[in-house]
């Protein structure tokens, strides 16, 4: 079976085909960052048109350059949330529209359990049950996946997203959208012990993630010093510490009292060289097996919801509703339909 993947949740357009047999056949995206760059960040109406524009065309030439005809597809899953909601829609309602006119059935994937599945995508897949770190833009979750579709939610953030504390520190150092990546290749040239930065809730029971007071924390260092490259290096590599140890805490607690022995770690923070060496150490100290996307599925792309549309495929809907959530928990998934 083959599906066709969307993602438009955000400022990226993925597409992709997955075959059930073959694995995937092949994926494309484009990032809206140039379009976004001269604000500072994501303005959602100029998302959506972007996706307007891209969206038909990327999937016509993936289709010629897999030599693919639309009517080789059995199913098209798309993104249906959380996201910005008018994204969202473009994908939504293309993907329902393109699966009507084909007389096949679409799936609404959630975009989550897409990033929670790319691990999936790659030769030495984690089998279940395991716990996922899922750290993007939009969330930083420790989940407990006990099966496919069978998610519980122990950790979340009670502010800021890892990701989002990444660009909005990376703004506060003057450093240009988007700024995660940015702020972590600075941080790999700083003195990470120069300044101190606490690990937020690391010394209290519990699970959950506080990231803005890292921001603050920054900030005010920031204003005391020189405001020179070398300290905006220091301050980079102070915060990225702080948040790598923190995310390794809190896996550390989550692996043990879950007894799981295995961690996903999934999402664009995914692709942070510190936390990936870090959690690596981790998983050979607790002799858990450690599994990531490749760095290109850990941020948003077409693959992993191609791929979780392909998994959900027997459950498809064949009516005529477009599904958009923009807030939508992975707590509320079930297994897919026998
Ligand atoms: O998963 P993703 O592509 O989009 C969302 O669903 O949010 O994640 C994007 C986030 C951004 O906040 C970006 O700054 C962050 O991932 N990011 C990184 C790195 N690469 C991407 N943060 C820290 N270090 C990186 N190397
Ligand atoms: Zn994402």
């Amino acid at each position: 079976m083959r599906v066709l993947g969307i993602d438009t949740s955000c400022d990226e357009t993925g597409v992709a085909v997955y075959d059930t047999d073959r694995g995937l056949l092949g994926d494309r995206l484009y990032s809206q960052i140039a379009t976004h760059a001269e604000y500072g960040g994501v303005v959602p109406e100029l998302a959506s048109r972007d996706h307007v524009r891209k969206l038909a065309p990327m999937v016509r030439q993936l289709l010629a350059e897999l030599e693919l005809a639309p009517a080789e597809l059995d199913g098209v899953a798309y993104t249906a949330g959380p996201g910005l909601v008018g994204a969202l829609l473009v994908g939504a309602a293309f993907a329902r529209g393109y699966a009507m006119a084909l007389d096949r059935p679409s799936i609404a994937v959630h975009h989550m359990e897409g990033h929670l599945l790319a691990p999936l995508l790659e030769p030495d897949p984690p089998s279940f049950p395991f716990l996922a770190l899922l750290v993007s833009g939009g969330h930083s979750l420790l989940v407990e996946v006990a099966a496919l579709g069978s998610y519980r939610v122990v950790g979340d953030t009670l502010d800021d997203a890892v990701g989002e504390a990444f660009d909005k520190t990376a703004k506060l150092l003057g450093l240009a959208y988007p700024g995660g990546p940015a702020l972590a290749a600075l941080a790999e040239e700083g003195d990470r012990d120069r300044f101190p930065f606490p690990r937020p809730m690391t010394d209290r029971p519990g699970l959950d993630f506080s990231f803005s007071g890292l921001k603050t924390h920054t900030l005010n260092r920031w204003h005391e010093t020189e405001q020179t490259d070398r300290d905006r290096a220091d301050i980079a590599a102070g915060f990225q510490a702080a948040v790598v140890d923190t995310l390794a805490i809190k896996c550390r607690r989550a692996l043990r009292a879950s007894g799981f022995r295995r961690l996903v770690v999934a999402g664009g923070v995914g692709a942070n060289r510190l936390l990936r060496a870090r959690l690596k150490a981790l998983g050979a100290e607790e002799g858990v097996a450690v599994h990531y996307p490749r760095l290109a599925y850990c941020t948003d792309n077409g693959a992993m919801i191609a791929l979780a549309g392909a998994l959900r495929l027997a459950e498809a809907a064949d009516d005529a509703t477009i599904h958009a959530r923009p807030r939508w928990s992975l707590d509320q998934l079930t297994p897919p339909a026998a």
